[in-house]
């Protein structure tokens, strides 16, 4: 059924709807002055790590950008990357049906970056990354949304040994039963000045004396720059040839994942032992550690590092989209460089 209210006015992160004639009727100032004029995309999950980069880039190209997370107020920092009123936080949560409407209202495309590796309370694989984007897509289709971008990961497999990866692949094609003309991304690990494995990684090695490498470091990876991933995302978006399908997004170059461990102590100018963890080794630390609140590893995530994450070849890719991919080592520097001995002035 269609959703006749229009989004209005945001109050304290919450959109406020009116039925449409009365939401025209009167006009508020600034961000409905803009809702009227530009065309708005909704960003679920826009305040993480590669959402950050899609907000920009959408508020560049003047999208008026609503981005859908739990908690607004710590995705305030994005507002400055846009005009005044261009970007609004907003409270929704992709696992409650009324909140994920709400956020859809009256958008002409949205993109869904909604994702968890690990599992803590209600957010469950299953819940996050089959059936919150099931109901958004849903919604979206509801609310005649014209563009649906959904960001899966390269790991996305229903025989996947993870259910991180098991309950990606159920996304896609739970998204592609509401709304067959989305488009699916498919990272591989991305890379960027926030990133969460490379920062980890350069962090540890400033304090111990080794770094692991779970079962003799061979799983092969191709990191793909965070910027190229927002500009896949934004080439999606603007070319219709792109609907229904699957692009695959990696870095120019595979490596393993001891490649990448001597590219990163080679960057941070640290030497560190290399320390092979054989499986059962690794599977008893990954039991421990996923008990902590914010566990560094799971027994999950170990099911997924077992598998190369490089692209299968069966899709498009980056070169597809028109995007000529950054490489690792030219991009590393700009913000790893902290964490060398003496930080980021040594070698002044
Ligand atoms: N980073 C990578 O290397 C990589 C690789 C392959 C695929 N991917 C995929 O790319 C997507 C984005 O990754 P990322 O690294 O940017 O993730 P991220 O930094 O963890 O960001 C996740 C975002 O989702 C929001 N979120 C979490 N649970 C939510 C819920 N129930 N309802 C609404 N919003 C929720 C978070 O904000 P709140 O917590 O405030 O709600 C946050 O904005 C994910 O689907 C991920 O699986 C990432």
């Amino acid at each position: 059924m269609r959703d006749f209210r229009q989004p209005w006015g945001n109050v304290n992160g919450q959109i406020l709807l009116l039925p449409e004639g009365l939401a025209s009727l009167y006009p508020m100032r600034g961000t409905a002055g803009w809702a009227m004029a530009r065309r708005l995309a909704t960003v679920f999950g826009g305040s993480g790590f590669i959402g950050r980069y899609i907000v920009q880039r959408l508020a560049r190209r003047g999208w008026l950008v609503r981005v859908a997370i739990r908690r607004p107020d710590e995705a305030l920092f994005l507002k400055p990357m846009g005009d005044v009123g261009q970007i609004t936080p907003v409270a929704a949560n992709i696992r409650h049906e009324r909140s994920v409407s709400a956020a859809v209202a009256g958008a002409e495309a949205v993109i869904n970056l909604v994702g968890i590796l690990y599992e803590r309370g209600p957010q469950r694989f299953d819940a996050v990354h089959a059936e919150g984007p099931r109901r958004l897509a849903r919604a979206a289709k509801i609310a005649g949304v014209d563009r649906f971008l959904h960001v899966s990961a390269l790991g996305a497999d229903p025989a996947s040994p993870a259910a991180y990866g098991r309950s990606k692949a159920a996304g896609e094609t739970q998204v592609l039963d509401q709304f067959p003309t989305a488009t699916i991304l498919r990272p591989s690990i991305v890379f960027g000045p926030e990133d969460d494995f490379f920062n980890r990684f350069a962090k540890m090695a400033q304090i111990l004396p080794a770094l692991p490498l779970i079962g003799d470091g061979r799983t092969r990876f191709q990191p793909v720059y965070v910027g190229d991933v927002a500009d896949a995302a934004m080439a999606a978006l603007e070319n219709p040839g792109t609907q229904g399908r699957t692009y695959e997004l990696a870095g120019p170059k595979a490596y393993t994942f001891k490649g990448l461990m001597e590219i990163l102590l080679a960057q941070i100018g640290r030497r560190r032992l290399l320390l092979p963890i054989p499986m059962p080794l690794a599977r008893l630390q990954a039991g421990l550690l996923g008990l902590l609140p914010q566990p560094p590893l799971t027994l999950d995530q170990l099911r997924l590092l077992e598998r190369d994450n490089v692209p299968s070849g069966q899709f498009a890719g980056l070169k597809e989209l028109g995007i000529e991919p950054e490489g690792l080592e030219a991009i590393l520097p700009s913000y790893l460089e902290r964490f060398r001995p003496g930080g980021r002035f040594a070698r002044a």
